[in-house]
């Protein structure tokens, strides 16, 4: 294998051609799905080696603290078709983790021992022939704890003081510029308000699941199972049950949503592993949908104050953002006051972020980790500050954009940065100037009609990653690479940017993702999977046409690529005839890895939401009438597949300031709405028409495909856009979401 290095600014390359990138094509693996012909991790069967899988039960903790201290097994291993009852009395050795949640880098224990950290950790596991018989033994353990379920420390606003002494690592990601404090006393308007987030739940359509299956020997695993991150899981699975990452095979070749919840692999992964291995068979298993709440990760509550002070004629010259949140031991804060470090100007700034031990579940990623929580609090402060000054918001936030790293300065400017396009493009699209700047002054019948609007901002990242790129015989495309495909859209622009690179057509190209066999790549997470993943397949593709060009006796410099052909002047070859008359297979893997290009330049996708409400005057109720997004993330690699990332999620940041919420049982240390009946997220009744707008923008900077993150810009400061726009309508600011009924009334 090759490598590349991204290390300089992208020059032109065939990809700026745009005949088959940056185009709106359908998702190519779309059919499959809505035909139920794309395979899911759980469905496997037609292998040979997976004929005659069990079925495996999880059974989650019933304390929050605790230890086992006894589980009578008896009653459920005479049941029907039962097979096996794993507790952590038969488990076998496994790889140690010091904390109880899962670690990208580290092994990922089940029932290593009869402690309980949360509830719904997992503290048995029971395989039958069929699921219903797994369920039913499952209900005959007879479990006893030692409950050590302590009072009180579930709920942040209870324990956030402990994160002021604690003095902890969180500190040395501090922003401290200039003299904050005395700034802030000597402003002229001064805002000092404090918004809470709410816990919240992924919720993605397909549940964790997976099915292992060992060869003849019971040395190698194969596992399918619903993973953003092939590599991680690889490794993960490898460390917890100490094996060599060569032996553990993972396969996840779809996965329905994720939204950072499989990032992370949990206890269908290695319970069905140890279990098949056990039994000799292939042992499968699909968390419910109330373990999902509790067993698996979620987004962290928070607590948020931010403090602004501007001058008179609202130019920042404090700016402050404080974060809470809370996690298990061992586990990471949600850095929701990030964004706040690199999206406004200010010269005098305060930003941090705490973290307190909390024995809820583990909390973990969930689409645009830090930003999308952030936003919803400084967006709305934003707007706060605005109405203090009296001065229109968009005005506001246009007077303090900063083209550089304000901390850094100007030597450290943003590879690009259009907010003020996007807020400006937005405004003129949405109607902006129909906005009357008196809260509770615009009605339609019994509603109260207002607007809102926040900016967009998610970090830009990348990561190593790699791709095969082949020429077959007949002139076809192959791409091959570990990455995934969570729903976003890879299968598509990998394919269109190997299409592009070889001058196919992209029904010419066949992707192959999700398979540890292929080489290692980004996977998905953070937005940085198509940029990345894409990078890899540029340079395996590019390496590629040096090969073809040489096979075809042209040179290499020379070799233009289009309609199946490689031509030099005006001669030309047919694709498929080079590759017959090859001697070899004509193929090249390459690894992409990036260079420091991000810390010469300041990286992130901008953005800016514009939403109108209405808000019942009698009832209280907030229906979301019409809603726009205006983007500019790099190029935009497929206009329909990025489209539907932020409608996805603007329909996600709706119900982030309407209805989404975990409830925590405070006495039991669970979240005690763990199904999507009392977990409310929104439905098609609630999504009134939403617009995308994308700005025309080439970042050279972040990629040869000089494209940035653009999934998870989608939700962030959507929440935010929504709560201005009750404001604007109702007049009435609620500072703790989400926006329910009872807290506008
Ligand atoms: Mo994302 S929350 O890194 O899948």
């Amino acid at each position: 294998m090759s490598g590349n290095k991204f290390d300089a600014p992208a020059g032109i390359s065939p990809l700026d051609q745009e005949k088959v990138l940056a185009r709106p094509h359908p998702r190519k693996e779309g059919p499959l799905k809505v035909t139920g012909q794309a395979t899911y991790a759980y469905e496997y069967s037609a292998e040979p080696e997976l004929q005659g899988a069990a079925y495996g039960y999880l059974v989650g903790a019933g304390v929050a603290r605790g230890q086992v201290k006894s589980i009578d097994t008896g009653a459920a291993e005479a049941m029907p078709g039962v097979l096996l009852v794993l507790t952590h009395g038969n488990m076998p050795q496994q790889g140690e983790s010091e904390t109880p949640v899962p670690q990208e880098d580290g092994a990922t224990p089940q029932m290593p021992d009869p402690e309980v950290d949360y509830y719904h950790q997992a503290v048995a596991f029971v395989v039958a022939e069929t699921f219903e018989q797994a369920r039913a033994a499952a209900e005959a353990l007879v479990i006893e704890y030692a409950d050590q379920t302590p009072e009180g420390d579930y709920v942040l606003a209870e324990v956030m003081e402990d994160a002021e002494k604690a003095g902890s690592d969180e500190e040395s990601k501090d922003q401290r510029v200039g003299d904050f404090a005395g700034a802030f006393g000597r402003a002229d308007v001064q805002l000092d308000v404090t918004y809470t987030t709410p816990d919240q739940s992924h919720a993605m359509l397909e549940p964790h699941a997976s099915l292992a299956v060992w060869d003849e020997a019971g040395e190698a695993l194969t596992l399918y199972t619903s993973n953003q991150m092939v590599h991680w899981v690889q490794r993960g699975v490898a460390k917890t049950l100490q094996l060599q990452p060569s032996d553990v095979h993972i396969v996840s070749r779809y996965i329905g949503g994720g939204f950072g919840s499989k990032l992370m692999f949990y206890g269908d992964a290695v319970l069905s592993a140890v279990a098949a291995r056990k039994l000799g068979r292939p042992v499968k298993c699909a968390l419910t949908r109330p373990q999902i709440f509790n067993h698996t990760s979620h987004r962290p509550a928070t607590i948020q104050r931010i403090r602004l002070g501007t001058d008179g004629d609202g130019r920042i010259h404090a700016i402050g953002h404080d974060s809470y949140s809370g996690n298990l031991p061992g586990g990471s804060a949600e850095t929701a006051s990030h964004q706040t470090k690199l999206l406004y100007a200010g010269e005098n700034r305060l930003i941090r972020q705490r973290l307190s031990e909390l024995h809820l579940p583990p909390g973990g990623s969930m689409r645009a980790p830090g930003e999308a929580v952030g936003m919803l609090a400084l967006e709305c402060a934003v707007d706060e500050l605005a109405e203090k000054l009296e001065m229109d918001p968009i005005e506001l936030r246009v007077l303090n954009d900063i083209g550089y790293d304000p901390e850094k300065g100007p030597q450290r400017p943003f590879s690009s940065r259009r907010l003020v396009d996007c807020l400006q493009r937005g405004a003129e699209a949405f109607g902006w100037e129909r906005r009357s700047a008196q809260p509770g002054s615009v009605r339609d019948g019994e509603w109260l009609v207002g607007l809102g609007v926040a900016s967009a901002f998610r970090s830009n990242q990348v990561k190593p990653s790699g791709a095969t790129v082949r020429l077959e015989k007949g002139g076809k495309v192959t791409v091959e690479t570990q990455m995934t495909d969570i729903g976003t859209g890879s299968y598509t622009i990998l394919g269109q940017t190997a299409a592009e690179m070889l001058g196919v057509r992209l029904e010419d190209v066949e992707v192959r993702l999700g398979d540890s066999d292929f080489p290692k790549s980004s996977g998905s997470g953070g937005s940085w999977g198509a940029n990345s993943a894409g990078t890899g397949v540029y340079y395996a593709a590019d390496e590629l046409r040096s090969k073809i060009a040489k096979a075809a006796g042209y040179d290499p410099k020379k070799a233009v690529f289009k309609d199946g052909e490689v031509w030099e002047d005006n001669k030309c070859t047919l694709l498929g005839v080079v590759a017959a008359k090859a001697p070899e297979p004509l193929e090249a893997t390459v690894n992409a890895t990036f260079g420091d290009l991000d810390k010469q330049y300041a990286q992130a996708s901008f953005g800016a939401h514009f939403c109108e409400v209405g808000v019942h005057r009698v009832t209280g109720e907030i229906r979301v009438r019409r809603m726009l997004s205006v983007a500019a993330a790099g190029r935009i690699f497929n206009p329909v597949t990025a489209r539907s990332q932020c409608l996805g999620g603007m329909t996600m940041g709706i119900g982030a300031a309407l209805m989404e919420e975990l409830h925590v049982d405070d006495h039991l240390g669970l979240f005690i709405n763990h199904d999507l009946a009392e977990y409310h997220v929104p439905v098609h009744a609630d999504i009134p028409d939403l617009d995308v707008i994308f700005l025309e923008e080439l970042d050279d900077k972040s990629s040869p495909l000089k494209g940035k993150g653009v999934g998870e810009l989608g939700i962030c400061g959507v929440g935010a856009a929504v709560a201005n726009a009750v404001y604007n309508a109702s007049g009435v600011r609620i500072r703790n979401y989400p926006l329910t009924v009872d807290k506008v009334l």
